[in-house]
């Protein structure tokens, strides 16, 4: 077209054009992001409860105290307030008949079962240090969720394979390449997760897994000196603050 003019009517057909080329290109394109997004949300309602529980770590141990009130509701209420925090997003808002919606339900009542079964120990008067520690809370809100939801999605936390303390986190071989091969790389993006469609059990599935760092508050039990016992009777794997310590995988079946 000579001088980059078109007629009104050839700018109304590329407009309209582009748009259908759009609409045509999206199912795949929202499916995909779809799958990102709801993975990255069960990843950060886990980490939000777990923060939770390792908030509250001295009162969970206080021998002087019996009812320390960490409720099923109360949990689930602290947790979805850091999580809209980070994601901005209210849980509560998504379309309980959807997939996102489902699965995030499906794993605040895991959070909740795991509260209740666990409250009569929690207040048990006379008893310090229970052993109701954040790993331990997560891997049994992540057993729970995959008895309500295991065809549909897992979550599971997982770390580094000579890191692993409770075999159930052991690394599968896709998470144990994706540890490997990318977060244990210097120049990997710190906290940059990976995700990939790929296969889990025979089945296509979406999977997603984000890198966790020890921080200051986990080091009196994987810190230093390695090979020394720590509370809760295993030995110290020698890590420093900032060391890659940890990784949330969720698997989205499709
Ligand atoms: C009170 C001691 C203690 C503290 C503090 C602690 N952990 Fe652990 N951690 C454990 C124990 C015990 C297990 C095994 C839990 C189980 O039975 O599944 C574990 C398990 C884990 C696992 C699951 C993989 C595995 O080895 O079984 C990860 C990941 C992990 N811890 C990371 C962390 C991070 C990150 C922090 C700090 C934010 C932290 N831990 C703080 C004791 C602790």
């Amino acid at each position: 077209m000579s001088g980059g003019h078109s007629a009104p009517w050839a700018r109304g057909l590329a407009v309209l054009l582009v748009v259908m080329g759009g609409l045509a290109a999206m199912p795949a394109r929202a499916a995909g992001d779809d799958e990102a997004a709801i993975a990255s949300h069960l990843a950060e309602y886990l980490r939000s409860a777990r923060t939770v529980i390792s908030q509250y770590q001295d009162l969970i141990n206080d021998p002087q105290k019996g009812d320390k009130g960490l409720t099923p509701d109360r949990v689930i209420a602290e947790a979805t307030a850091l999580y809209e925090q980070v994601t901005g997003e209210d849980p509560m808002a998504t379309d309980p008949a959807g997939s996102e919606g489902r699965l995030l339900r499906a794993q605040m009542q895991a959070i909740r079962d795991v509260m209740a079964e666990h409250e009569a120990e929690i207040n048990e008067p006379g008893t310090g240090f229970k052993g109701f520690i954040p790993a331990v809370f997560a891997r049994l809100v992540n057993e729970k969720f995959a008895d309500a939801a295991g065809s549909e999605a897992r979550v599971k936390t997982t770390a580094p394979a000579d890191l692993v303390r409770n075999r159930k986190a052991r690394p599968d071989a896709w998470e144990n390449a994706v540890i490997e091969e990318k977060f244990e790389k210097p120049d990997w993006p710190r906290g940059k997760g990976f995700s990939e469609t790929t296969e889990v059990d025979g089945r296509p599935a979406f999977r997603l897994i984000v890198p966790e760092y020890y921080k200051a508050s986990c080091l009196a039990c994987h810190g230093e000196p390695k090979g020394e016992m720590d509370i809760t009777g295993y030995p110290k794997e020698g890590g420093k603050e900032g060391d890659l310590g940890s990784a949330i995988s969720v698997t989205l079946f499709q």
